[in-house]
């Protein structure tokens, strides 16, 4: 088992300035993190599975500890192939909280060997959302708070 290394999924449809915080702040503790960018043919996404990692990718090019990497299926299936058993989680509010329970209790019993760690995002990332910034880009707001240039100019592509 890999103790140094822990793994951060989730859709990041698109990666937003929350997420980055969030690996940022892992990395005080792990060697490595690996972004697991999740497909889920039950989820309606923006971007394409490609385009998420493309994303991530580009935000971290020259960032040797951070892994870019995608997943289809269960995420216990996803760690055991890693040989990675730690779960890296942004909580942002108290609203996040039942579905981040459940989802790291549901993990735990799937694979007793997976602890899910949750990080705190600084309070000026707290509120932003992946769905939040869609719907910015969509009406035509502001997005430079938000996420990366990179991102911003792919989502200003998607809703021209
Ligand atoms: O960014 P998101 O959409 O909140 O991430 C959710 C994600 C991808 C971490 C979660 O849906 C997931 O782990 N999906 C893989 C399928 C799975 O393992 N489901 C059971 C876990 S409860």
């Amino acid at each position: 088992m890999e103790n140094k290394i822990a793994v951060y999924p989730g859709s990041f449809d698109p990666i937003t300035y929350g997420h980055i915080d969030v690996i940022e702040r892992s990395l005080k503790f792990f060697e490595k993190i690996i972004v697991a960018v999740s497909y889920n043919t039950r989820k309606k996404y923006l971007f394409t599975l490609e385009e998420r990692v493309n994303m991530v990718k580009e935000v971290f090019k020259d960032r040797r500890e951070i892994e870019v990497d995608s997943f289809r299926g269960l995420l216990v299936d996803y760690l055991r192939k890693k040989n990675v058993y730690i779960v890296i989680r942004g909580l942002r509010a108290v609203s996040d909280f039942e579905y981040e329970f459940q989802m790291a209790l549901i993990n735990r019993k799937l694979n007793p060997e997976i602890e899910t760690i949750f990080m705190m995002p600084k309070e000026e990332f707290f509120y932003i959302s992946s769905s939040l910034v869609k719907e910015i880009a969509e009406l035509k707001g502001n997005l430079s708070y938000f996420v990366p240039e990179i991102v911003e100019k792919k989502l200003r592509e998607k809703f021209s």
